[in-house]
C-alpha cells in the first residue's frame, strides 16, 4: 500500500485564519437550538417548555416543573406521583458523602462546599444513566446543603423524609421541624422561579464541559463554580449586604445616589437579556412582602422598595430594571435561611435547569470550541537571554 504523503507545509507563508468577529461575552450569540426555556427580554416574559412562568408559579409546583424541564411535557397525576417518589427516594446521602461533609472546615464558604461535594458525588455514584445521575443531583443537592448547615451549626444530622415535598424536606432538614404550609409554598415557588433561565453563564459553562462528553457531575461542578460570581448568582447575597448598609427606608435615596456617583452598580439590577422588568422579580417581590408581614419586618421590605424606586428613577432610562436577585435574598432571609447560603439556594434550584440543558445538548452533541481573534505578532526572532 502506498505510503501516506503528508501535505506540503509552506514554511514561509502563514495562513492567517479567516478573519473572525469578536462578540464580547458572546452577547446575542446562539450556541444551540433549545425547547427548554424562552426569555422575552423586551416583553418581560419567561417560558419553561412553552408555559409562562407566572402560570407555573400560580398553578404548579417545583417537582412538576422539574419533570416538565427534564421530559418536555407536564406529567399526568400518575407520572407526577411516580416522579416525586423517585426524587424522594434519591435524597438519602451515601454514608461516605455524609462523612466527607462532616470532615470539611465548618467555616467553609457555602458555594465552595457545594462545588466540592457535588464533585465528590461522582465518587459515591450508585450507577444509572446520566438522566438518573441528574435526578439524583436534583434530589440530593438541597439535602447536602441542609446537612452542611446542621453540621457547621453543631446540630445533629437528620434523615430526609420521603413523605415531604422537596421544599418541605429542605426546610425540615434545615430547621428540624416540618414547615408551615405558607412557608413551604414560598420555598417551593422560590425553587420553581429559579429552576431554569436558558443559557445563563453557569448553564453555558456546564455545556462547555458536557460537550467534551465529561460526565454530568463534572458539568454541574463547572456550573456551580460559574454561578458563584457576584455578576451572576452572587448578586442575591450582595443585595442583602446592600440593604444592611442602607439600614432604613429614608437612607435609600442618598445611598443609591452615592453608589451611582462613585460608578458602583446597584446589585439586583440589570440583565443581559431583560431590557424591561424580570418577571421573576415581581413574583419574588410579592413573596417578600408576604413574608415581611408574617415576620413583622415591613421596615426591611420598605427599605428594599425605596432602594428599588431610587434605582429605577436613575436607571430605567438605560433599560436597567430589577432582576430576580433583588428580592430573592429577602425571601430566603424571611424563611430563616442564613444570608451566606443565598447563592447556594440559587444553585440547588437551578440544578434542574442545568441537568435539562446538558441532557438536551447531548442529544446533538458538538464539542464547544470557539476561537480567539489573534492580534499578536508572528515569527518573532528568538533572542538568547545573554543578549536581552
Ligand atoms: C442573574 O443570565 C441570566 O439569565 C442570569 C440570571 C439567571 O436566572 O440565571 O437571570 C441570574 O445573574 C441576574 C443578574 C444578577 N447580577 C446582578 O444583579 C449584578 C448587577 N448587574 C450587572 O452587573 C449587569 O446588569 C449584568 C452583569 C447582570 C448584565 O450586564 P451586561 O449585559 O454585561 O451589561 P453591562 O455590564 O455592559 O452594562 C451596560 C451598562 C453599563 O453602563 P455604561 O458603561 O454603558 O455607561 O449598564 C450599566 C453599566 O454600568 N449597568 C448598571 C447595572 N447593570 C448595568 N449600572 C448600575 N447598576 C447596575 N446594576
Amino acid at each position: 500500500m502506498e505510503k501516506f504523503k503528508y501535505p506540503d507545509i509552506n514554511p514561509l507563508r502563514i495562513e492567517m485564519s479567516d478573519e473572525c468577529q469578536v462578540y464580547k461575552g458572546l452577547e446575542g450569540i446562539c450556541v444551540k437550538e433549545s425547547r427548554i426555556c424562552y426569555i422575552d427580554g423586551k416583553g418581560s416574559r419567561l417560558y419553561y417548555r412553552g408555559y409562562n412562568i407566572m402560570d407555573l408559579v400560580e398553578h404548579s409546583k417545583y417537582e412538576e416543573v422539574v419533570y416538565l424541564l427534564l421530559f418536555g411535557e407536564l406529567p399526568s397525576r400518575e407520572e407526577l406521583e411516580s416522579f416525586e417518589r423517585k426524587l424522594a427516594s434519591k435524597r438519602r446521602l451515601p454514608d461516605g458523602l455524609r462523612g466527607l461533609i462532616r470532615s470539611l472546615p465548618k467555616d467553609s464558604d457555602p458555594m465552595d462546599f457545594l462545588r466540592t461535594t457535588v464533585s465528590a458525588m461522582s465518587l459515591f455514584d450508585d450507577g444509572g444513566d446520566e438522566t438518573e445521575k441528574g435526578i439524583g443531583l436534583i434530589a440530593k443537592a438541597p439535602v447536602m446543603l441542609a446537612e452542611f448547615h446542621r453540621y457547621r451549626s453543631g446540630l445533629e444530622p437528620l434523615e430526609p423524609r420521603e413523605e415531604l415535598s422537596q421544599a418541605g424536606n429542605f426546610l425540615y432538614m434545615m430547621f428540624g421541624k416540618v414547615p408551615e404550609g405558607s412557608e413551604e409554598r414560598v420555598m417551593d415557588r422560590a425553587f420553581l422561579l429559579l429552576a431554569d433561565h436558558g443559557l445563563c453563564a453557569s448553564t453555558f459553562a456546564s455545556l462547555v464541559t458536557a460537550s467534551t462528553l465529561a460526565d454530568i457531575y463534572a458539568s454541574i461542578t463547572t456550573a456551580i463554580g460559574t454561578l458563584a460570581g457576584p455578576l451572576h448568582g452572587g448578586a442575591n447575597l450582595q443585595v442583602l449586604k446592600m440593604l444592611e448598609e442602607v439600614g432604613s427606608p429614608d437612607r435609600a435615596e442618598s445611598y443609591v445616589e452615592g453608589m451611582l456617583k462613585s460608578g458602583k452598580r446597584i446589585w439586583g439590577f440589570g440583565h443581559r437579556v431583560y431590557k424591561n422588568f424580570d418577571p421573576r422579580y415581581r413574583a419574588f417581590k410579592r413573596m417578600a412582602r408576604e413574608m415581611a408581614e408574617l415576620r413583622g419586618r415591613m421596615d426591611l421590605f420598605e427599605t428594599a422598595e425605596k432602594v428599588e424606586e431610587a434605582a429605577l428613577k436613575r436607571l430605567a432610562h438605560k433599560n436597567i430594571y430589577p432582576n430576580v436577585d433583588f428580592y430573592s435574598g429577602l425571601v430566603y432571609y424571611f424563611l430563616g435561611i442564613p444570608q451566606d447560603l443565598a447563592i447556594t439556594m440559587f444553585a440547588i434550584s437551578r440544578m434542574a435547569g442545568w441537568v435539562a440543558h446538558i441532557l438536551e445538548y447531548w442529544e446533538q452533541n458538538r464539542l464547544i470550541r470557539p476561537k480567539a481573534k489573534y492580534v499578536g505578532e508572528l515569527d518573532k526572532k528568538y533572542v538568547p537571554i545573554e543578549e536581552r
